[in-house]
């Protein structure tokens, strides 16, 4: 009789979590007047986050299918890799932190859209297969490495920090793709991966991949630099400097912070479009519709200036 009771328990938290349509009951507390929430696996640990709405209550399975309707054709090269349950698992690490569960459900969904717009334009193999199959833009996850790196990606000035391993290639490889020993090295150091011998760490296990995505999202890229997730949710505010260089809260600054001038102040650029594509062909696939994007200089950096690392601009922001 007990035993049947906890199956059927069991049974109505995942069938809970599988429709999204009713979230897990949180355990909650309060603490200094705040409210404090832990939702089991998928928000874990008294964190003011997980009394929102987690990502598998307003992102399900046939979203994500939805979004990457391409990335198990057989053209495809990652074919069989990337799926919405390893995508959820990563995410749930950083749910209590804010990730998808910051702000209300617009916020949050807006949020997992930009992500995923990042990640969709970093693997997508839609230039090649283009119009007539679903359109270059239902080509997202399509790659999970770099298909013929040209060289080893090591660079000897962090010889004694994170050390080349012989024989080891550093290539482009995860959902951000990581590239260059220093940035495995970082990025491993922080996951307690040890990526720095194991690069192809990122190429077998679709989890990690997306772990070591979300991290760079939620992670200053250098010192005194916000975060794209603290860029896009709010969390930060400009200081004079940034609003003169046209940085604003929002998509367009989530770019300048990933990747600078690669992307950004460059004007009108197909580095930046692709990755602005994206994250509206998706914000219209999750029924957030992409009007929610906002102004043009919230959702470009065409005219930001790239953030510079200069210390006296940082100490004083
Ligand atoms: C939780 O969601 C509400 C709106 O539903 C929002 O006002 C609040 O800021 C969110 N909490 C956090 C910590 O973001
Ligand atoms: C894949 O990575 C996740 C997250 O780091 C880890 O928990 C899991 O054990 C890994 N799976 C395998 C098969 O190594
Ligand atoms: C603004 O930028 C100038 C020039 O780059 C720098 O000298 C100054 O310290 C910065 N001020 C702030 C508040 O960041």
């Amino acid at each position: 009789m007990e035993s049947k009771w906890l199956l059927l328990l069991t049974m109505a938290t995942l069938m809970a979590v599988g429709n999204g349509q009713e979230s897990v009951k949180p355990l909650v507390k309060i603490v200094k007047g705040k409210k404090l929430c832990d939702k089991g696996w998928e928000c874990k640990g008294w964190s003011q986050y997980c009394c929102n709405q987690t990502i598998s209550d307003y992102f399900q399975t046939y979203q994500f299918e939805n979004l990457f309707a391409k990335r198990n054709t057989p053209v495809a090269h990652a074919a069989g890799f990337w799926d919405y349950h390893s995508f959820i698992t990563a995410a749930a690490q950083y749910q209590p932190h804010g990730f998808g569960t910051t702000g209300g459900k617009l916020m949050s969904m807006k949020e997992v859209a930009a992500f995923l717009g990042h990640v969709g334009s970093k693997t997508s193999c839609g230039g090649g297969y283009g119009v007539a199959t679903g359109g270059p833009l239902a080509w997202g996850l399509c790659y999970n490495k770099e298909m013929s790196p040209s060289k080893v990606y090591c660079d000897d000035y962090y010889k004694y920090t994170y050390p080349c391993t012989p024989g080891v290639s550093y290539h482009g490889r995860g959902a951000l793709p990581i590239y260059w020993n220093y940035n495995y090295g970082e990025t491993g150091k922080a996951l307690k991966v040890d990526l720095l011998n194991h690069p192809e760490y990122l190429e077998n296990n679709a989890t990690l991949a997306f772990q070591a995505a979300i991290w760079r999202w939620m992670t200053p890229v250098k010192k005194n630099q916000p975060s794209a997730h603290d860029v896009f949710v709010g969390n930060w505010k400009p200081t004079k400097n940034d609003t003169m260089a046209k940085r604003l809260p929002g998509f367009g600054t989530t770019m300048n912070v990933l990747y600078g001038d690669q992307v950004c102040g460059q004007g009108d650029v197909d580095s930046m479009n692709n990755i602005i594509s994206h994250y509206l062909y998706y914000l219209d696939l999750m029924g957030v519709g992409r009007e929610e994007a906002g102004p043009h200089d919230v959702l470009t950096c065409e005219e930001q200036k790239p953030f510079t690392v200069s210390p006296s601009s940082a100490a004083s922001s």
